[in-house]
C-alpha cells in the first residue's frame, strides 16, 4: 500500500521469460520527492522491472500501487497519464522530425484533446508558442539547443539518450523513471542533468527513479538506493548503509568489473 509519502510501491512483482525468471518476486518503494536509485549486475532485472512498473510488459504476479492507486491493471498509457513516465535503455527518438519537434510532441495533452477542435487559431497559436518555448527550455538544459532545427536521425547515441530525456520532462511526470540516463553521456554534462532534476524536484516535487551502473553517481545524489541481483531486491536503504552491507558487496560492489 501506499501512504501520503511513498509515490510507488512495488510488491512481489514477477517476470519470467522461458526458464529465465527475470523479476522474481521484487519489493520496494520509492518516497514522493526522493531521487532512488536502482543498482544490480547486469541481467539482474532492473530494466524488467521498469518495463513491468510502467505497463510495458506485463507481470505474472505482483502489484503496482502508484500514488495511492493499484495501477497494475493498468495499460502503459493510462499509467503514464497518471504522472509515471519513464526514458528506455535503447532510445526511441523520432528519426524523421527535429530534434524541437521531438520535444514538442512529447508535451502533455492538455488543455485536453478535445480542446483543441474548440480552440480558436489565436489560443491554438498561443499554446504552440507555449509549448515551443518550454521544449527551447528544456533542450537548453540537456544542452541541445543547437541542434534544435536538425533531424533526430542525425544525433549521435549521447545526444539521442538526451533528446529521450527531454522528452520525458516535456510530459511533466511526477514520477521519472530513467534507464541508465547518464550512459553515453559525457560526465560534465551528465553533472548538469542531475543537478536539473534536483533542481525540478526542489521546484516542482518530481521524483526521480534511476537505473544507474556510476556507483560514484548513485552514491552521490541518491536518498535512497535499491539493489536487485536475481531478479530480487536484495536490500533497500540509504546509499551510506548500502555501501557497508556486506551482501551488497559481496553481490555487486566488490566482485563487479564494471
Ligand atoms: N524479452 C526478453 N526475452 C527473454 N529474456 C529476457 C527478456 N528481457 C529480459 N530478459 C532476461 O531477463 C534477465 C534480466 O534482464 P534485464 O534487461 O531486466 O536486466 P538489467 O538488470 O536491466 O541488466 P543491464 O544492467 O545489463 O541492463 C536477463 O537474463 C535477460 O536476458
Ligand atoms: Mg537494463
Amino acid at each position: 500500500m501506499t501512504d501520503a509519502d511513498t509515490i510507488l510501491h512495488v510488491d512481489g512483482l514477477a517476470r519470467h521469460f522461458g526458464g529465465v525468471k527475470a523479476v522474481d518476486g521484487a519489493t520496494f518503494s520509492v518516497k514522493r520527492g526522493s531521487i532512488t536509485s536502482l543498482i544490480g549486475p547486469n541481467g539482474a532485472g532492473k530494466t524488467t522491472a521498469f518495463n513491468l512498473v510502467t505497463g510495458f510488459e506485463s507481470a505474472d504476479a505482483g502489484r503496482v500501487h502508484f500514488a495511492g492507486d493499484d495501477v497494475s491493471r493498468l495499460r502503459a498509457d493510462h499509467r503514464a497519464r497518471k504522472g509515471m513516465v519513464r526514458t528506455f535503455q535503447l532510445t526511441r527518438v523520432l528519426g524523421k522530425m527535429t530534434v524541437l519537434e521531438n520535444a514538442m510532441l512529447a508535451a502533455p495533452d492538455q488543455p485536453g484533446e478535445r480542446m483543441w477542435n474548440v480552440l480558436t487559431p489565436r489560443r491554438w497559436r498561443s499554446r504552440e508558442a507555449e509549448v515551443k518555448a518550454q521544449a527551447l527550455e528544456v533542450l537548453d538544459e540537456i544542452g541541445l539547443s543547437e541542434k534544435a532545427g536538425d533531424y533526430a536521425a542525425t544525433l549521435s547515441g549521447g545526444q539521442r539518450k538526451l533528446l529521450e530525456l527531454g522528452r520525458a520532462l516535456m510530459a511533466r511526470p511526477d514520477l521519472m523513471m530513467l534507464d541508465e540516463p547518464m550512459a553515453g553521456v559525457n560526465p560534465t554534462l551528465g553533472r548538469q542533468l542531475l543537478e536539473y532534476l534536483d533542481r525540478l524536484r526542489t521546484e516542482r516535487g518530481l521524483t526521480v527513479l534511476f537505473i544507474e551502473h556510476d556507483m560514484d553517481v548513485v552514491m552521490g545524489v541518491s536518498d535512497e538506493v535499491v539493489v536487485m541481483t536475481q531478479g530480487r531486491v536484495l536490500m533497500q536503504d540509504r546509499p551510506d548503509v548500502v555501501r557497508k552491507d556486506a551482501r551488497v558487496i559481496d553481490a555487486y560492489l566488490g566482485g563487479a568489473d564494471e
